[in-house]
């Protein structure tokens, strides 16, 4: 919709103000991949359907080994917090480990892929995996003391010893806590804390970008920051990068480190037997930031979520035991707890376990090991997606491997950067899922069927089986069903997926995701408690939903509502450019106008005609009201360690402020570069 389309006159509130997307046409899935599909017809529709709920959910659970049925599906009688399969008891790490043993002993479990290349891939089977996770838990209960319901805080890289960790600890119901390993000591600090953990689980050291890094000395920062906090760590055990040998410079704390691999050879062949668990039991505390303040501790169950991953990456990521399946996000992030670890594995598949960065050495690295391994299933971000089409657009084509399903998930994809995602990495073949949720969900939210929806660039799709989502405005009036109006979108009913509540914060939680939109705080309806995301979408006439980015990712230029996204999708049209951020900047007569920083393929210069091309693009594919205030051609965009542009940065530097302390930034060198560019 051009943007003369929208009235002035008319009233329309803020979220209701249309966006200015195109439609994009479909793509079907391709009939090789239909015909092997988990879920080939779309009865499920009907068996999840709103009709059917909350019972259609069992059909996840009993994916599941229970050690006892549960007698109640759907415990709605304290909103907003939800019970699922209660009375149910369970183990996550026998539903991942041991019923795999019967049939799949000695199929891969873990694929290892070191980031130097010239250190083999290495492959744990399902009974080396299990002899691991027995020999740690050991070392949990008998050498360490932990018991259910105790917590720890992992601060580990990507490594196996990662999920043998996670699923040790699952082993006995202790809670888990993984920091994501790029994070700082402080960060950490701020995470033990929270989550009062005794102890600390670390690994010496890691590669990353070709570097060997010190990691101990992060655990040597948390442990000193969380004393000044007025909280003692224990211990912290840590795993070596090479067993046996100590591979950081940090030294060692007297009475308070210790090496895993010396305290496991008195647990050699350890059995530990599977703790039996409740359902709502807690798995794992998730730490994600909010708008403001502290980090939450998103606190996931053990039988809803276990159910809701595993039901999910059979039927979204179609995953069977066969399939070699590659995630590349990092298991510090919910995507790695849900998509490489407990739903791949509780399916018994073989999940890729990828240590370094995507790009390094070179673009062709993920297809190397795509080649190697005979991976068929990949997922990953639009940021990656982006950085490899950047620096290796034409790598794909060099190397023999099939996909016959990809998934993007993160932030919304520009259709621009899908295209090249289905054409050039998945070879005309593949399918593409494009699934939106968040570390609160546990799970998918909204994403085509594989094999049963047409898929729609830049679109996530429906709501998965049993998710409802709608489209709020402002005043909480639900938007007309596929209006292509700009709204708040929320998921009018309960999951089994969902977290519990937020770790020690029940207030937060409810204010965060209920407040906005429950009228009557005492009803014991779950109608009246739609789950607020605090993501903008529309919904197009044909059910597909389209996010828009965070409520607060909108740019409101002379009363236009504008998603960054959306600028920045089309920015990306531009052949040369490779990435683009958009940020608002004060603007004396419009409020704010948007600036647009770029960076640009290999081989391209910058230019002015270049800048104009940017800007000219803008004003076509949107409007006149898109034009930028600014250009910014860059030479790279300041980005977190988990390759998210920080925008933050960009907009403080474009508005002439300090942009603060970017330390933690994976380059900050850029920064000053940027800068100098004002
Ligand atoms: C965004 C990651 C568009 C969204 C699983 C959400 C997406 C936030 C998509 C959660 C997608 C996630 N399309 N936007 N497919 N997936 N998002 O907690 O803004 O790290 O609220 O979970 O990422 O990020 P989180």
């Amino acid at each position: 919709m051009s943007d003369e389309n929208i009235n002035e006159n008319e009233e329309v509130s803020e979220a209701q103000i249309a966006v200015h997307w195109k439609e994009e046409e479909y793509f079907d899935p391709n009939p090789k991949f239909i015909e092997q599909a988990n879920l080939k017809d779309d009865e499920i529709l009907k068996r999840m359907g709103e009709d059917n709920f909350p019972d259609g959910f069992e059909e996840y659970a009993e994916m599941l080994d229970w050690d006892k049925k549960w007698d109640q599906v759907l415990d709605a009688s304290n909103p907003p917090f939800f019970k699922w399969f209660v009375g149910g008891k369970l183990n996550a790490s026998y539903n991942c480990v041991d019923r795999n043993l019967a049939k799949y002993k000695n199929k891969t479990a873990l694929h290892f892929v070191p980031e130097p290349e010239d250190e083999p891939i290495t492959h744990m089977t399902y009974q080396e995996l299990y002899n691991k996770v027995n020999e740690f838990a050991a070392v949990l209960r008998d050498y360490c003391g932990l018991k259910a319901g105790d917590t720890v805080t992992l601060h580990m890289p990507m490594v196996p010893e990662l999920p043998i960790t996670m699923l040790a600890c699952a082993r006995l119901g202790v809670i888990h806590s993984q920091v994501f390993s790029g994070f700082s000591g402080k960060a950490c600090a701020d995470r033990i804390v929270d989550a009062k953990s005794k102890y600390l689980i670390t690994m010496d050291s890691y590669y990353r970008g070709g570097t060997l890094i010190d990691h101990k000395e992060k655990a040597d920062i948390a442990c000193n920051q969380a004393a000044k906090e007025g909280f003692e760590v224990d211990k912290v055990l840590i795993w070596q990068r090479y067993p046996g040998k100590y591979s950081a410079e940090t030294p060692m704390v007297e009475g308070r480190d210790v090496f895993v691999n010396d305290i496991l050879k008195d647990y050699k062949f350890a059995k530990v037997d599977p703790v039996s668990l409740d359902a709502n039991d807690t798995l794992f505390l998730m730490y994600t930031s909010g708008t403001t303040g502290k980090p939450k501790g998103a606190q996931h169950s053990i039988g809803g979520y276990m159910a809701y991953v595993t039901g999910t990456s059979k039927y979204i990521q179609d995953i069977h035991p066969e399939d070699v399946y590659w995630c590349m996000a990092d298991i510090g992030w919910i995507t790695g707890h849900s998509y490489i670890v407990y739903g791949p594995l509780a399916l018994g598949a073989s999940s890729v376990i990828f240590e370094g960065v995507p790009t390094h050495p070179d673009a062709g690295r993920p297809w190397r090991v795509a080649q190697e391994l005979n991976v068929n299933i990949f997922h990953t971000s639009p940021t990656a997606i982006r950085a490899l089409r950047r620096v290796g657009s034409d790598e794909p084509a060099k190397y023999d491997y099939h996909f016959k399903h990809m998934t993007t998930v993160g932030e919304p994809i520009e259709p621009n950067v899908w295209r090249w995602y289905y054409h050039t990495v998945g070879k005309d073949e593949a399918v593409i899922v494009d699934t939106w949720w968040q570390t609160e969900t546990g799970g998918f939210l909204c994403s085509t069927l594989p094999a049963i929806h047409k898929m729609k660039p830049g679109s996530a799709g429906p709501g998965v089986p049993g998710i409802y989502p709608e489209i709020l405005d402002d005043d909480g009036k639900p938007l007309p069903r596929g209006s292509n109006k700009a709204g708040n979108i929320v998921i009018k009913n309960p999951w089994p997926g969902r977290m519990l509540t937020i770790w020690g914060d029940d207030e937060r939680f409810v204010d965060q995701y209920y407040k906005r939109y429950n009228t009557k705080p005492d009803s014991k309806d779950w109608r009246d408690w739609p789950y607020f995301a605090g993501d903008g979408a529309v919904e197009a006439p044909d059910g597909y939903f389209r996010i828009l980015g965070r409520i607060d990712d909108v740019i409101n230029v002379a009363g236009h509502r504008l998603g960054t996204k959306e600028l920045e999708s089309a920015a990306l049209m531009v052949d040369e450019v490779g990435e683009a951020a958009v940020v608002p900047v004060p603007d004396p007569i419009k409020g704010v106008k948007p600036h647009v920083f770029v960076s640009l393929k290999p081989g391209f210069e910058a230019t002015e005609a270049l800048a104009q091309k940017v800007t000219d693009m803008l004003a076509s594919e949107i409007g006149p009201i898109a034009k930028p205030g600014k250009v910014w051609i860059v030479p790279d965009m300041p980005k977190t360690r988990s390759g998210k542009i920080m925008r933050r940065v960009l907009g403080a530097i474009a508005a002439g402020k300090d942009p603060g302390d970017v330390t933690t930034l994976a380059n900050p060198q850029i920064v000053e570069e940027i800068r100098k560019q004002s």
